[in-house]
């Protein structure tokens, strides 16, 4: 009975937010857009004082309406009370987390407003888009004094219509967002990461024609190495219209019509082409067209498959040299912001020797995975479904499918990303096992191409690690942390141990590793030293070498991160010191031990 309460519970909560995904435009950044990325003013509101009367009731929801920080009045004459004033607030970067511009606002967690100014002339034959790329984590937001909408969920991008909404010349965005970690929100109240708040990454206004292509997917069918399919959807006036797919180098030109909701599906069997590889990352130019408007996009076609403990990337095995990545500049402390951040992160990965990358906890920056295509770094994408969420809260089971939902949505038609996670350490109850089965068969039914995947729970027994995580049958890897040698055992001891793992499926370690404060040194068995990280991942990589499953790994971590729960004054100093490169950009020993590995794993050559 009560795990049919459970199900129908997630269930219903899945319908009725289903509609709820905010549609964003497929590749935001090949149309016509107005950044206001820049200095934003801002306001800090932890009493949210510019959103809640003195009864606690929000102004915007009054009679007038008016009242909050959104009206955005300023000293306009010598009676005008106001106990705010943007004109005169300081200025944060967007994009950008507040909390690495500001010294006072590194450990801020609460209600902040921005406020932008802008010029524009809308032209009355368009459409208008306001677009975020990301806002940690629920944001409220008012265009020259009226509200437009909110927005949860701290990691994926959202819009709204703001067609005939905009001045002929000065307008201005006023949002409020509130960064409070809360106990059935996802993430949880409870991560290893930074709770950087604000608007982390780019914002724009989009000009579209009335009728406008709104999204498309161009990519191999399900096991094909010869047959794109996909789908062009239209938006606007005219839904039912002609559509044209391009792809020059395939000498591929089919022109559709689109049905009463705009759209229309494809599949067109091509000729021989380059597949997409990390060795080989080739992006084909992709046209779309319909009567008014057009938008180009780079895309890579390869298949990826598992077959009993292989992975197959375009029908040859492949072993993941990879590792684990936040969205974070180390030498920055903040979020990365720009493409120059990304490439610097990824680089490093490539430097490393890597193909292959963990893009952990949370959707990451459309940018990152468009710079994966570009350089030939395969993904593991994932929601931040972590640790112990409210695993029987339908609202917070619709929050992280729309998260889900909306992060494929968004990345579907990227050749890097090969694996969608839908979390990671859950631990296992009925309930846990309800809704990640829920969030498996949500991806699946969204993409049948790419492989789901999870981290898995592991329990120990004398020296055999055992992982027999239910979850795990319904997934295409056996993927799991395991910090021997750190958490748990002594380094020297690792190489006695043995693994039972149940799934005759590709073993991938999602995380292993070990902290050091970058430039301290000392014996082996100096725990913090680099020469101890060192030893942890020479013992780690003996260990883990001997498991026939093996096919792939992710160490935890490319670069040392600011966590809340690393306190210690000298070692840490609230960073998770796992990082291969320390926060001054410092190679540690270990780097250099992975590095050699991976050059030993030649391509294709699994063991
Ligand atoms: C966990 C978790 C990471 C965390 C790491 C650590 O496995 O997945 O997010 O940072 O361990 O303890 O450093």
């Amino acid at each position: 009975m009560f795990r049919k309460i459970i199900l129908t519970l997630v269930v219903f909560a899945g319908f009725c937010l289903r509609g709820s995904a905010q549609e964003t435009i497929q590749h935001v950044y090949g149309r016509t857009v107005l950044s206001l990325n820049g200095p934003w003013n801002y306001i800090m509101d932890p009493y949210q004082m510019g959103y809640l009367d003195y009864r606690q009731k929000p102004f915007d929801q009054s009679k007038s309406g008016k009242g909050g920080f959104y009206d955005n009045l300023t000293g306009v004459d010598k009676s005008t009370k106001t106990e705010y004033d943007f004109t005169y607030a300081p200025t944060l970067e967007v994009p950008g987390d507040w909390n690495s511009q500001e010294e006072k606002l590194l450990f801020y967690e609460g209600t902040l407003w921005y406020k932008k100014d802008f010029v524009m002339n809308p032209d009355a034959g368009k459409r208008y888009f306001l677009y975020f790329g990301a806002v940690n984590y629920e944001c409220h937001v008012y265009l020259n004094g009226k509200k437009l909408g909110v927005h949860k969920g701290g990691f994926t991008p959202f819009q709204f219509d703001v067609s005939g909404k905009l001045n002929p010349g000065k307008n201005f965005v006023v949002l409020m967002t509130d960064n409070t970690r809360k106990r059935d929100e996802i993430p949880t109240i409870n991560t290893d990461w930074w709770n950087y708040g604000g608007i982390t990454r780019d914002v724009m206004i989009v000009e579209m024609p009335q009728t406008y292509i709104e999204d498309y997917k161009v990519q191999l069918a399900k096991g094909s190495k010869d047959i794109i399919e996909g789908f062009v959807r239209l938006q606007g006036t005219e839904k039912s219209g002609k559509v044209t797919l391009e792809i020059p180098e395939l000498k591929i030109k089919s022109s559709y019509t689109t049905d009463e909701d705009g759209k229309v599906s494809f599949s067109i069997k091509t000729r021989k082409m380059d597949y997409w590889s990390p060795e080989h990352p080739k992006l084909y130019d992709v046209i779309v067209t319909s009567t008014d408007d057009k938008v180009e996009d780079k895309i890579g076609f390869r298949t990826i498959a598992t077959r009993h403990q292989d992975i197959l990337l375009n029908d040859k095995p492949i072993f993941l040299k990879g590792i684990s990545v936040h969205d974070e500049n180390p030498i920055l402390g903040g979020r990365l912001r720009s493409e120059g951040d990304m490439r610097m992160m990824l680089e490093w990965a490539k430097e490393l020797g890597c193909n292959y990358i963990r893009l952990a906890h949370y959707t990451h920056n459309e940018t990152m995975l468009r710079l994966a295509d570009e350089v030939g770094l395969l993904v593991w994408a994932e929601i931040p479904v972590y640790w112990t969420i409210s695993w029987t809260n339908p609202e917070t089971y619709a929050n992280a499918e729309n998260q889900l939902t909306v992060g494929i949505d968004r990345d579907k038609n990227r050749a890097s990303i090969i694996v969608w996670s839908v979390g990671n350490e859950t631990p296992v109850t009925e309930e846990r096992n309800v809704f990640m089965g829920h969030l498996v068969d949500k991806a699946r039914s969204l993409d049948n191409t790419r492989l789901i995947a999870a981290a898995l729970e592991v329990e120990r027994e004398g020296y055999t690690i055992k992982v027999e995580d239910p979850l795990g049958d319904k997934l295409d890897l056996a993927s799991f942390n395991e910090y021997g040698g750190w958490y748990w055992s002594e380094p020297k001891e690792l190489p006695k141990y043995t693994f039972d793992i149940r799934f005759d499926k590709p073993v991938v370690i999602s995380e292993f590793g070990a902290g050091a404060l970058g430039g301290f040194h000392g014996d082996e068995d100096t725990v913090w030293s680099e020469e101890h990280q060192e030893l942890v991942y020479i013992n780690q990589l003996e260990m883990l070498d001997k498991m026939e499953a093996l096919r792939g790994m992710t160490p935890w971590i490319l670069t040392d991160f600011r966590s809340p729960r690393r306190q210690h004054p000298v070692y840490q100093d609230f960073w998770n010191r796992k990082g291969l490169i320390s926060n001054t950009g410092k190679k540690k020993k270990a780097f250099y031990i992975l590095q050699q590995y991976y050059k030993n794993k030649t391509a294709g050559k699994q063991r």
